[in-house]
This record gives C-alpha cells, structure tokens and sequence, in this order.
C-alpha cells in the first residue's frame, strides 16, 4: 500500500509525519516500510541517515526518487507492506506521480490561512488524479495546531476550510510540540522518545483513522449556495 504525504506547503509538517508514520506502523503495527523521499531538500534521507547510525534503533529502509517515479513505486510495493512517499512542498512531477498510485494521500496543514489557501488548489489535483486513480483516498490533517483555549476556534475553522472543498478532515491532529523537533534531530520518532506521551497518542490517532479511510466524512453543506472560505 502506497501512502503519500504531500502538499504544496514547505513547513507543514510533511516530512515529520512521514517519518513518525514509518516508525509506527513498523514497530507498533509489526509492517514492513519502506520511505520514499522525493524531496530534493532530503529531510527524511538526512533523518534515516542519523536513525540508521543509532544501533539501537530498528532501521527504517529509504530510497530517493525523483520525477516519473510511477513505475519505481508500483514494482516497489510488493516488497513491503507500506511505502511512504515524502513528496516535498512542490507541485510536481512526482506529487502527481504518487498520487496516480497511491492508496492514501494525507496532506498536513496548518491552521494559518497560508496553508489554507493551498486547499483548493490540492483539491484540483486530487480530483484530476482520481480520474486515473479512482481508488485513492485522501484527507487534509491539520497540524502544529495551537494550545490554546482560545485557539481552538481556529482548528475547527481550518477544518471547516477543508470541508467546504468537499475534501475529508482527520478528526485527529498534532498540537505544536517541541517533541516533534527534538525527536527528528536524533533520527527518532515521537513515540520512541514518549511511548506514552500526547504527540506518541496523536501520531496513533492519525494513523488509526487513516487506516480505517474511508474516512467517514459528509459533504459540506454549505449555509450560501457556492460559499468557499477563504475562496482565491
Ligand atoms: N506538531 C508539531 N509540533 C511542533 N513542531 C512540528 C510539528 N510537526 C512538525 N514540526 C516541526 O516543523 C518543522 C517543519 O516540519 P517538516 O515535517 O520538515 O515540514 P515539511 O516537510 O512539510 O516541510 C520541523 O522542524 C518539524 O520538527
Ligand atoms: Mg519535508
């Protein structure tokens, strides 16, 4: 199963669920994993590199890819349970590539307009490879959310932006927790530094109902005919 984290926005957290996702479903799930990163900045390369240096840690296969990776993942993926693609923050030829392949694409967003307004265009390239690729499941996560009580009004507005796209939300986010930075400097993932802790927990979260997608997920129904939030 190929599973795809990608999106146009650089920072949103792209590469840091990729790899808590690996660890997870390798160690928690018992699967074979194999990442795939097509990010010429090789953020999860330079992460599987100091993981890979750790004895101590279980190894965490990676190749990179660049391009027309289609054929490469679809030879790839009867050897392993799951490939994870890290596509980078770019619109591009691997981005599409994955997704005319992939079993799940989750794209991570931060609940800042910047990132929002990357929705609709995500939600184009989406249904235009759905139109090869009718079986792919894809869903927005929201991530780096704020803590505060306060903010809580803002995760559900980001989620409500995704909807209104017709495009499915996790329930489940990641709050911004250093964990998620100090854990990726050491080559580890959030559930090894915290087995038990909240970011270990989120991680879990998303990767359960990723797993169940088929997100249940309703349309939008939106209160004006043809309101989009944060229409560009
Ligand atoms: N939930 C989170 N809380 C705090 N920091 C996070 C979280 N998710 C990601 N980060 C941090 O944000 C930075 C950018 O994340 P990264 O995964 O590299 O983004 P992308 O791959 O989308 O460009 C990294 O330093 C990462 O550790
Ligand atoms: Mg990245």
């Amino acid at each position: 199963m190929i599973i795809l984290i990608g999106g146009e926005k650089g920072g949103s957290g792209k590469s840091c669920l990729a790899q808590n996702l690996a660890v997870y479903l390798s160690q928690e799930q018992n699967s074979t994993v194999l990442m795939v990163d097509c990010d010429p900045q090789r953020t999860t390369s330079d992460w599987i590199q100091e993981r890979n240096a750790n004895p101590q840690l279980s190894q965490v296969n990676c190749v990179q890819l660049y391009g027309k990776i289609r054929n490469d993942l679809l030879s790839l993926q009867h050897h392993y349970d799951y490939i994870i693609v890290d596509c980078g923050g770019q619109d591009n030829l691997a981005l599409r590539a994955a997704m005319s392949v992939a079993a799940h694409v989750l794209i991570p967003l931060r609940p800042k307009r910047r990132d929002l307004k990357t929705v609709p265009h995500m939600e184009d390239i989406i249904s235009t490879c759905q139109m090869v690729n009718p079986q792919m499941k894809a869903a927005f996560v929201i991530t780096q959310c704020p803590a505060l009580p306060c903010m809580a009004s803002r995760i559900l507005q980001a989620k409500e932006v995704c909807r209104s796209f017709d495009m499915p939300v996790l329930d489940a986010i990641t709050f911004s927790r250093n964990i998620y930075d100090d854990s990726e400097e050491k080559g580890l993932s959030v559930m090894e530094l915290d087995p038990s802790g909240k970011a270990a927990n989120e991680i879990r979260q998303i990767a359960e109902e990723m797993q169940l997608q088929n997100v249940e997920y309703t349309p939008y129904e939106p209160t004006r005919p043809q309101e989009r939030l944060y229409a560009v």
